[in-house]
């Protein structure tokens, strides 16, 4: 593994994770204090451009000044109510976004996996009261390779030991096929207590996996044909990352339960959401489900905000033009430690070839030495998934700094 020479400054940030902090991440080594656009800038005063955008969660780009400026607004009025109460942005804020995404209701929660969550409590609650699932016995069914967040559902869903392995026992009722393969999943719909097929219409820690063009609409037709809910786990590829509003949007599939993160605050505060329409949400009845933070105003005049913005800076359509450049400049690299370019809007990745197993890791550590701060998924993919904010120069710029820190796998 190569090393890197830290300041002091950075050593002790580093060290005081490292001492106190529970070991169940694997950082570069930077210390981020300052974000701006597509930029960031270490305890150093150094600059990165941010091709991770914290996962997708900063689409709308870091500490963007309209949704900074409403976050600060509210915080100064209110930040909490609890659902004991009514706030008045709760039902403002409802409106607004099922009217964007065009579904009867939302049900607001925080983290992306809590919407997962709330998605298979949904999906299992409309088996028993509508599908006549018998009690207990309905199944969800994932694809081989999906991530949805690390809670013990979450994990019971994964193919990936890493995520699974020595935190048993899992949780019953879940069944895997493999991802794109429509025929594997008609087969798994055979079993009348199949309530849903949760899948990401991109699978995007798997190391940005794209499926068939045509898949989703097949998933989609199979869920109808079998009274299967299709629940479409937007939450890295939703809102404008690829291109388009939603990934589903690409081949006009409507799913039946749609779930956000992310970016749905432009990577202020966790906000997720379960949209779904009335014959699927008004299964959960006072009482049954909730969050303390669900819904808070905070979050919703957040969320509103950081949804307009999308809309207004035109992101989808910048996405969709910048990630081809960005594509077919590192095609044209013709590096023969690039395997792969592949990936839709700015949810890109690079797959490296080279016979050492850290050669990923090493180029990431070059990049960041050059000024593009990115981090290695599954070994020997890098994700590159700039703020959709980027412009060509900047594009430019990046494909430059990689061209030269490939020299390292030389
Ligand atoms: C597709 C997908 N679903 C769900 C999650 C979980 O979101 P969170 O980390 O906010 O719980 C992630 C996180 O990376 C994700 O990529």
């Amino acid at each position: 593994m190569q090393t890197h020479t830290q300041s002091a400054r950075s050593a002790a940030y580093l060290q005081l994770e490292e001492q106190y902090g529970a070991h169940n991440y694997h950082p570069l080594p930077v210390v981020l204090e300052k974000g701006s656009g597509i930029y960031l800038w270490d305890v150093e005063g150094k600059r990165y451009m941010d091709f991770l955008s914290g996962y997708s969660a900063v689409n709308q780009g870091h500490c963007h000044p309209a949704i900074i400026a409403t976050l600060i607004e509210q915080a100064q009025k209110l930040t909490l109510t609890s659902r004991a109460f009514h706030n008045n942005l709760l039902g403002e804020y409802a409106a607004y976004i099922t009217r964007y995404f065009g579904y009867d209701k939302v049900l607001p929660m925080n983290t992306g996996v809590e919407g997962g969550e709330t998605a298979i409590k949904l999906a299992r609650r409309w088996a028993y009261t509508r599908k006549g699932v018998p009690e207990n016995k309905a199944k969800i069914v994932f694809a081989n390779g999906n991530f949805w967040g690390r809670t013990l559902a979450a994990i019971s869903a994964s193919t990936d030991p890493s995520s699974y392995k020595g935190f048993g026992p899992y949780m019953p009722g879940f069944e895997l096929v493999p991802y794109n393969d429509t025929q594997a999943l008609e087969k798994a719909f055979q079993d009348k207590h199949v309530a849903a097929f949760m899948v990401e219409p991109i699978q995007g820690e798997a190391g940005v996996v794209i499926p068939d063009e045509g898949y989703l609409s097949k998933v989609r037709a199979l869920c109808t044909e079998y009274q299967v809910l299709l629940i479409a786990d937007e939450i890295q590829t939703g809102l404008a990352r690829t291109g388009k509003m939603l990934a589903c949007d690409h081949e006009n599939v409507r799913p039946d339960i749609l779930i956000l993160g992310k970016a749905l605050s432009g990577g202020v505060l966790p906000v997720s959401a379960v949209l779904a329409d009335d014959e699927i949400m008004l299964g959960i009845q006072p009482g049954e489900h909730g969050s303390t933070y669900g819904g808070n105003p905070l979050a919703c005049a957040v969320a509103m905000k950081a949804l307009a913005v999308l809309k207004e800076e035109k992101m989808a359509e910048n996405a969709e033009a910048m990630g081809k450049v960005l594509r077919d400049a590192l095609a044209g690299l013709n590096s023969p430690f690039i395997h792969t370019v592949r990936g839709k809007g700015l949810l890109n990745a690079i797959v490296i070839q080279h016979h050492n197993p850290e050669a990923a890791w090493d180029l990431c550590m070059e990049l960041m030495q050059h000024g593009l701060l990115a981090k290695p998924t599954h070994g020997d993919k890098i994700r590159l998934a700039p703020p959709l904010l980027i412009n060509q120069t900047q594009i430019t710029e990046a494909v430059a700094i990689i061209q030269q820190s490939l020299n390292v796998l030389a």
